[in-house]
């Protein structure tokens, strides 16, 4: 097991995924056949990661913990940490420094979605890195959009500028961040950017300044998304259920993660899969059992 400890950031306002957001907080919101949150908590976990902060708006705390809990049904440990407005993803750091006690982290935002072939051995490697960090690049249509990489002639990563007008390359930094144990620290340096927040991409800069970042391109083999708006919701939602019904595996499944690690035994599975048993989901997991 990895002493490294994770951050899921499900705030923010929703908003831009308003009306379906109006009573449901967005990382809550159906990913065709789960929580959306289900998905990068299950990064997470196939990273080794059994103890995680849960960070939500003061209002929507309650509904994310009727639905993980206190994260024991999966031989976890959740802990709930409120951010009082979205003043940006660095913030979760500064947030989240008395969980993480000095410990190396890994972040991902309630929203991101990641599937691919060797998915689990990129983790783990990034997961082995003692000190820096490692992002992870992706080639996208629409750069604008995101975090974008700046590359030199040879390629090697010279800056990282969020939602820049002109992209300096396809390559979008996707909401995954490997940080080692100084991230709290260097988060509290940051000073908040033009449209007010504290960005996650000045704090990947410290490291990128030393040499420390490392940014692991996911190739042709790997899908992301980001659901924040509803074209990509209905995408990802889309693209899992395609998935599921031709390969008969589930996407984002903790309990099947829980299982696998070793971190629940079979009669807790069993457990699970009559809970959900008038479900897919639940004969899924009751066919892990065979
Ligand atoms: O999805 C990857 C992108 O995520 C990165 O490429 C960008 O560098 C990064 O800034 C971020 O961009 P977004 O435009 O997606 O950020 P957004 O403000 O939408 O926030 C992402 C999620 O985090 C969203 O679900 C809301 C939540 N959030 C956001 C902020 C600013 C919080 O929980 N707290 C916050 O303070």
């Amino acid at each position: 097991m990895s002493d490294r400890k994770g951050i899921i950031l499900a705030g923010g306002s929703g908003t831009r995924l308003y009306p379906l957001t109006m009573a449901v907080s967005k990382q809550l919101m159906p990913v065709y056949d789960k929580p959306m949150i289900y998905y990068p908590l299950s990064v997470l976990m196939l990273s080794g990661i059994r103890e995680i902060a849960i960070i939500t708006t003061p209002q929507d705390q309650d509904q994310f913990k009727r639905v993980l809990k206190d994260g024991s049904q999966w031989g976890m440990e959740l802990t709930y940490i409120t951010q009082p407005s979205p003043d940006g993803l660095a913030q979760a750091y500064i947030l989240a420094e008395d969980f993480l006690d000095g410990a190396p982290s890994a972040m991902v935002l309630g929203d991101n979605i990641y599937y691919g072939h060797g998915l689990t051995g990129m983790l783990l490697e990034a997961s082995a890195k003692t000190s820096g960090g490692t992002v992870f690049g992706c080639r996208v249509q629409d750069p604008q959009r995101y975090g974008v990489v700046a590359m030199d002639a040879e390629g090697t990563p010279t800056a990282i500028i969020e939602k820049p007008e002109v992209p300096p390359s396809d390559y979008a930094v996707t909401g995954l961040y490997f940080l080692d144990g100084s991230a709290p620290e260097r988060a509290r340096q940051v000073t908040p950017s033009a449209r007010g927040e504290l960005e996650i991409v000045s704090l990947l800069e410290s490291y990128l300044d030393e040499g420390t970042l490392d940014i692991q391109r996911m190739g042709r083999g790997y899908a992301w998304f980001d659901t924040g708006t509803h074209a990509s919701l209905l995408d990802a939602g889309n693209f899992v259920r395609t998935l599921q019904l031709r390969q008969g595996m589930q996407c984002g499944c903790p309990e099947e993660i829980a299982y696998e690690q070793g971190w629940i035994d079979r009669a807790k599975l069993s457990a699970h899969a009559e809970a959900f048993q008038k479900t897919e989901y639940g004969n899924y997991l009751g066919k892990l059992l065979d």
